[in-house]
């Protein structure tokens, strides 16, 4: 995996297409984002649009550090620390919306909340530098479906919308960013992702919790059935039935028909980084996907968190 180094013409030039209200595909250090200036209203509109999302369902607005963050969020003292300790990188914060913030009331979604978030990915710090204001990314993919970890997974699904393709390489991180909600006497996790639990509750000095009814009304793209491949999933699968390709994770049985394994060695980085990728992958290859258990711990736990929401009965989606 080559470290990406930015390009100054491809910087410009996404920049430019940004200025013009165009849609770029930004790489990030967790997936691809759809990437739009955060305070036009007909480029996120367009982001809406192009990936069929719900307007209930609000977009993540990136920054290139607190400071750029502050001019569209008021932060309370524990969100401030949360953002020194984990920024750059895969958190986002869900704040209050700040007086005359410049942000699309669209990025919102008619919630008085905004979600931010400074990536780490050395070509989004370029765009974010170059461009000079906040971008609204939400994930590279039509609604619902898996989340882009490579350039070619986005311009697969969204090319027609997409005016400049930053190619970042395969995404470090390879699972969305950690969701949380700063409460008076705990911290509401509303996605888990990369930065885990015990290591937010550490700088926040608060509890982290599930999040509770009321949370999940601002939390919409919570939603049941998410991240999903075309195929059905079976999890917890200790081999596959006939026709059904296979997900292994750590050693596995030989088997006859297409499978991949997320890590041979058991390693959860390894195999977060190649969920998507390996889901997008087998899911040409069969109908049904059996999937071997992922441990519930560290890492694991945001990853089950995503097949159980591939997993789940879902809606019929427009093709
Ligand atoms: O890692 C990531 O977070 C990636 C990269 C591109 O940064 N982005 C991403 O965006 O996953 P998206 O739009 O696919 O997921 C954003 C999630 C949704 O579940 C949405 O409901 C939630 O963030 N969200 C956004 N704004 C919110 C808000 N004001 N309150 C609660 N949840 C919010
Ligand atoms: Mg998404």
């Amino acid at each position: 995996m080559s470290a990406p180094r930015p390009q100054p013409d491809q910087i410009a030039a996404a920049a430019t297409a940004l200025t013009a209200g165009r849609l770029v595909a930004l790489p990030t250090e967790t997936v691809y984002g759809l990437a739009a200036d955060a305070a036009n209203d007909a480029a996120v509109a367009a982001v809406f649009a192009a990936k069929g999302r719900p307007s209930f369902n609000p977009l993540i607005v990136h920054v290139l550090d607190r400071a750029m963050a502050e001019r569209c969020a008021d932060f309370d003292p524990v969100s401030a620390r949360l953002a020194d300790a984990f920024w750059p990188g895969p958190l986002t914060l869900v704040l209050p919306r700040r007086a005359h913030c410049p942000l699309s009331l669209l990025v919102s979604a008619g919630l008085n909340t905004v979600a931010v978030r400074a990536p780490a990915h050395p070509l989004a710090r370029a765009l974010l530098q170059r461009f000079g204001g906040p971008i609204a990314a939400p994930s590279a993919n039509r609604s619902g479906h898996v989340s882009p970890t490579r350039l070619a997974h986005a311009l697969d699904e969204l090319g027609d919308a997409i005016a400049v393709g930053l190619d970042g390489g395969p995404c470090r991180a390879g699972l969305e960013s950690t969701i949380v909600a700063v409460r008076p006497d705990h911290v509401a996790l509303l996605r888990p992702g990369p930065i885990g639990a015990a290591e937010i509750a550490a700088v926040a000095g608060l509890p982290v919790r599930a999040p509770e009814s009321s949370d999940r009304v601002e939390a919409p793209g919570q939603l049941a059935s998410h991240y999903a491949p075309r195929a059905r999933l079976r999890l917890n699968a200790v081999r596959p039935e006939s026709g059904e390709a296979f997900l292994a994770f750590g050693p596995a049985p030989a088997t006859d028909g297409p499978v991949l394994n997320l890590s041979p060695g058991g390693d959860l980085r390894e195999a977060a980084a190649n969920l998507f990728a390996h889901l997008r992958a087998l899911d040409t290859e069969a109908a049904a996907i059996a999937v071997m258990p992922i441990p519930e711990e560290g890492l694991g736990v945001a990853i089950n968190d995503r097949l159980r929401r591939a997993a789940a009965p879902r809606p019929e989606q427009p093709s």
